[in-house]
């Protein structure tokens, strides 16, 4: 009998269910029946505290389509990990290696993104053995093309700039549509490609606001009634580029607005002299249904997670590389950031077809 713990970690995304689904019917196809899947609260909140379920079949029918997790999740953050917890005495990392071997664990699927890969790392470092899921609406994982959640957000994403669209269109405006993708520029690049924005600002390429009012202004003397500029939340200036991290930290953390996008707005009205309307979809892109291709990703990521579980394979992640999925080692994860390559393939068609990227 094995005994198969899963997990999911950090923010949620869609698929997140899919990709259980699929690594739990691979399971009970792979062993004929003959495994036990537990499934662990809240992501290493549940390991670390000891809350945990025996998950029967029937759980995981019927949750292809269904968005979050039926897990539940949690944010913990790595850097915390090896930190004692004074107040309750806990030493986290032993706790969850206790859950793991009281549970009887043979293997734990941790399904996350980068903070997750860090921890799941350490915890296969510290003897446990482990294999993991690619999940985050930034596709910001190293070690894959693709993580899911990504093409589900994009829709989500672009549709926002399309509704804008509309809107921008009839009362001749500028808008910004904020994206999001913490510090990476993936979703933002897709979602301003997909819906046609006229400015797509990413964080790895730093803006120069006279240039953003430049595009602006000749979209304008084109006669063009509208634009719209798809904003990463991450999205950074060249004077901010030159800064020294902790400045940039101390400036961001003492800026007047809510938002990078906001700030970018009150900066194109001094220059332009005209009102610019801010959108942010926030956690909206995150929710709902998981798209066709991440259903397909998350299914065949999930096989490969229970091949590797039948082959006692551990210590990985399933990556999708040039179209197959491949086991990625733990340790070529861990640490790393995906960020979007500046010359991509998408950045110049976009950059050849006249979008502006502020620089
Ligand atoms: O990592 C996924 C993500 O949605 C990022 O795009 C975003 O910056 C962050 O999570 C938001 O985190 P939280 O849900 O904790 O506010």
């Amino acid at each position: 009998m094995k005994k198969v713990g899963i997990l999911t970690s950090g923010g949620d995304c869609q698929g997140l269910n899919a990709a259980i689904r699929g690594v739990a019917k691979s399971l009970y196809e792979q062993f004929s029946d003959d495994v036990e899947i537990y499934g662990i609260q809240d992501g290493y909140g549940g390991l670390i505290n000891g809350v945990y379920k025996k998950m029967k079949k029937s759980d995981f029918s019927g949750i292809l389509t269904l968005g979050g997790t039926i897990l539940g999740t949690s944010r913990q953050p790595f850097k915390m990990m090896r930190v004692i917890d004074e107040e309750n005495n806990l030493d986290k990392v032993k706790a969850m290696k206790n859950t793991y071997r009281q549970i009887g664990l043979d293997c734990l699927v941790i399904i996350g993104g980068n903070g997750t890969h860090k921890s799941a790392n350490m915890l296969w470092e510290e003897g446990l053995n482990v294999v993991t899921m690619p999940k985050t609406i930034d596709n910001d994982v190293w070690g894959t093309d693709m993580t899911f959640g990504f093409y589900s957000a994009v829709d989500i994403a672009t549709q926002v700039i399309d509704c804008i669209h509309t809107t921008a269109t009839s009362h001749g405006r500028v808008f910004i549509v904020e994206i999001m993708g913490h510090k990476v520029g993936w979703l933002n690049l897709y979602a301003g490609i997909a819906g046609g924005a006229d400015v797509v600002l990413l964080p790895e390429i730093p803006y120069d606001i006279n240039k953003v009012a430049q595009v602006l202004e000749r979209r304008e003397n084109d006669g063009k009634r509208f634009s719209i500029l798809a904003v990463a939340e991450g999205a950074i200036s060249k004077d901010e580029s030159e800064m020294k991290k902790k400045d940039f930290k101390a400036g961001r953390e003492n800026m007047p607005y809510p938002s990078v996008s906001y700030r970018i707005a009150d900066e194109l009205k001094a220059a332009m002299g005209q009102e610019i309307r801010v959108t942010v979809p926030g956690h909206f892109q995150r929710g709902g249904s998981p798209c066709a291709y991440d259903r397909v990703l998350c299914t065949r990521f999930g096989a490969a997670a229970a091949r590797l579980i039948k082959q006692e394979k551990y210590g990985y992640m399933t990556g999708l590389k040039n179209g197959l999925i491949v086991p990625v080692p733990l340790g070529e994860v861990a640490g790393k950031l995906k960020r979007v390559p500046v010359d991509c393939d998408e950045i110049l068609a976009a950059r050849e077809m006249g979008i502006s990227f502020g620089d």
